[in-house]
């Protein structure tokens, strides 16, 4: 796969996408990463990429030409499958998009900042918008590296078997168990029996159950529609 992202802030991407899995995934070529930045793309004698809203208003807007050249010379070296911006007005990301763009090829991310981008890339080059949550950040760069870790780590050969995202939060619309390690006692805090049993399948139980009890209390919203009625019952 192959994920290009556009930025007027390129080291806020440097530290996110250069560490841990993602660096792995990146050196083992099962992802290529590139950032552009967006300042290469001007002829600004400035290098600007933004400019006073048409019909005035606080903030700046990033303008079109640049956004426009990057994308023209990205979309001539091959094909994308999806052009995405990042911005709090837009879909909310999910696991479930995460999934469906990790089986994508080429991608490209513009992300977003000062008070947004000229509407008419939304209108005329971007296939996707995504928000990370109902918040604000101060631009779309963090938001840009999140939507990236979230679809490479789902890559094959990129998490072990033991880190396998198949047991994640969101996976299977709940959230993920409760995990100890050792010791089994700390100063009295004691990890629940069951674990220390050794007894695979009431293990695999009692972990589903925390997970229903977990989404129940935290996340009721996950529930709906998704058929858990014989956990209800349980109790
Ligand atoms: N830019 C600023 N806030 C954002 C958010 N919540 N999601 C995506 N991009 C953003």
């Amino acid at each position: 796969m192959r994920i290009d992202i556009i930025t007027a802030v390129p080291d806020l991407l440097e530290s996110p996408l250069g560490h841990s899995i993602i660096q792995r995934a990146r050196e083992k070529q099962i992802v290529e990463i590139q950032v552009h930045n967006l300042r290469d793309y001007t002829k600004d004698k400035y290098k600007s990429v933004d400019d006073y809203a048409f019909g005035g208003g606080a903030g700046m807007v990033m303008t079109i030409e640049p956004i426009f050249n990057v994308i023209e010379k990205l979309t001539a070296e091959r094909k994308y499958d999806e052009i995405i911006y990042t911005s709090p007005d837009s879909e909310k990301f999910t696991q479930k998009i995460a999934n469906n763009l990790s089986l994508k090829n080429n991608l490209i991310i513009l992300t977003g900042h000062y008070k947004g981008v000229d509407q008419r890339v939304r209108d005329h080059l971007i296939t996707m918008e995504l928000s990370i949550g109902d918040y604000v950040l101060s631009g779309g760069e963090l938001a840009g590296a999140v939507i990236t870790d979230a679809i490479v780590r789902l890559l094959p050969g990129v998490l072990s078997d033991e880190t396998s995202a198949l047991t994640d939060s969101f996976q299977d619309n709940l959230l993920a168990p409760p995990v100890y390690t050792r010791p089994a006692n700390f100063k009295g805090w004691k990890v629940p029996e069951i674990l220390l049993s050794g007894h695979a399948e009431k293990v695999e139980k009692w972990r589903l159950k925390q997970s229903y009890d977990r989404t129940k209390k935290i996340r009721p919203d996950l529930l709906k529609d998704e058929g858990f009625g014989s956990m209800k019952d349980e109790g």
